[in-house]
């Protein structure tokens, strides 16, 4: 019998009730860098996921990338986070919070003390990125000494003990979509000559150091990294050689026993992915839990992906549009379209007022359906 999306999976003693994942998603809603009542709200609604992941939450003041993203760096951003674990416990879901330093991909602006970003090499990163005075340029990155990169692994061990006091149940390393971890782990962005550059290990070191430190505090079973091996980004980082990078960085998972991957396959963007890979060849370089992401619509689509490689499944868009996505997936319920221009508006607006299925429409779609199916 093949794995079922609404299967329930455990990382060790920690029982999903299904292998449906929400995935990631910075929303931009926690003015100051601190989640609100509204933020709970959100997650909440979604908790019937089988696991919510926060969006990119900065470890540091100088792992903030632009305006409104949360950090968990303070007592302020710890109390607000455990408004939305209180709240997504309270509907009986699951959550990780997902660690983040944006690395090069910030400005001045949002810096603390209006100092440059930092990144592995000073590398000029094309692109823009948001501030509080609109889009700007990125910039040459500070280098990072290897004291300073001593000195990020701590803010991680931190951020992950003040996750635990914040009650999540675990976290994700945010190792994909250009950040700090991914611009470490690629060669167009990391061109360093010292032990943190070069050979596809010494790229992979940082990520191994900060998921021991991790590990150390959580236990493996409740740590998971994300990695987006081929996705160009909107910050453009590019690998030589990726089959090497990404199996080195599987092995390397792998031996420290890490509950999971989450790889977003392909490219999220309109530019194709950098390179076409083989995605379930190369699943099997990695022995944790493998969830695949990008582009999941249905749950058939899902389901194919588990019998194939994944053994869980992490939606973005559609869990932005669909508080109750789980439930549609089962019944092929019609999806309630992504509304862009609130993708990031500051209020309840496109975050927390997209309908729920009504009781109704429900029998309706199923009906619809299966008539669909005959
Ligand atoms: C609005 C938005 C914000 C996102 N923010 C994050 C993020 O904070 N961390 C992350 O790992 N991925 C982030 N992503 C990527 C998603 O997690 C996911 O990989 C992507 O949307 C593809 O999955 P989908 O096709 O199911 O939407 C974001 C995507 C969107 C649409």
């Amino acid at each position: 019998m093949g794995k079922g999306l609404f299967d329930p999976v455990s990382f060790g003693a920690l029982r999903l009730s299904s292998r449906i994942v929400m995935s990631s998603m910075s929303r931009d809603r926690s003015p100051g860098g601190i989640p609100t009542a509204l933020n709970a709200s959100y997650y909440a609604q979604r908790a019937t996921a089988g696991l919510v992941v926060t969006e990119s939450t900065a470890i540091s003041a100088r792992g903030v990338g632009w305006p409104n993203t949360p950090g968990i760096y303070t007592q302020a951003q710890v109390a607000g986070w455990r408004l939305v674990t209180d709240a997504v416990h309270g509907a009986g879901g699951r959550i990780f919070s997902q660690l983040w330093h944006c690395g090069r991909n910030s400005h001045p602006l949002t810096q603390p003390g209006g100092v440059l970003p930092v990144g592995p090499s000073a590398v000029l990163p094309p692109g823009t990125i948001r501030t509080a005075e609109g889009r700007k340029p990125l910039m040459v990155p500070h280098e990072l000494s290897a004291e300073e990169i001593a000195g990020i692994v701590e803010e991680y061990r931190a951020a992950a003990r003040n996750a635990l006091s914040a009650g999540f149940d675990g976290v994700q390393l945010h190792a994909g979509n250009g950040f700090l971890l991914d611009q470490f782990l690629r060669d167009s962005a990391n061109r360093r000559t010292d032990a943190y550059g070069g050979s596809a290990q010494n790229r992979c070191r940082l990520l191994i150091e900060v998921a021991e430190a991790v590990c150390g505090i959580w236990g493996r079973e409740r740590v998971g990294v994300r990695l987006s091996p081929t996705n160009p980004t909107i910050y453009h980082l590019h690998e030589s050689e990726p089959v090497q990078q990404l199996v080195t960085a599987f092995e390397m998972l792998s031996e420290l026993g890490i509950a999971y991957v989450d790889v977003v396959e392909g490219s999220t963007t309109t530019a194709p992915a950098t390179h076409e890979l083989n995605y379930p060849g190369l699943r099997r370089r990695f022995s944790g839990l493998y969830i695949a992401n990008n582009g999941f619509t249905t749950r058939a689509q899902a389901e194919r992906a588990l019998a194939i490689h994944a053994d869980l499944i992490s939606f973005g868009r559609l869990f932005i549009a669909n508080p109750d996505l789980p439930r549609r997936l089962k019944i092929g319920a019609r999806m309630n379209p992504l509304n862009r221009d609130e993708l990031y508006s500051p209020d309840h607006r496109g975050y927390t007022d997209y309908p729920f299925l009504e009781q109704k429409n429900e029998q309706n779609n199923a009906a619809t359906q299966q008539e669909e199916h005959t």
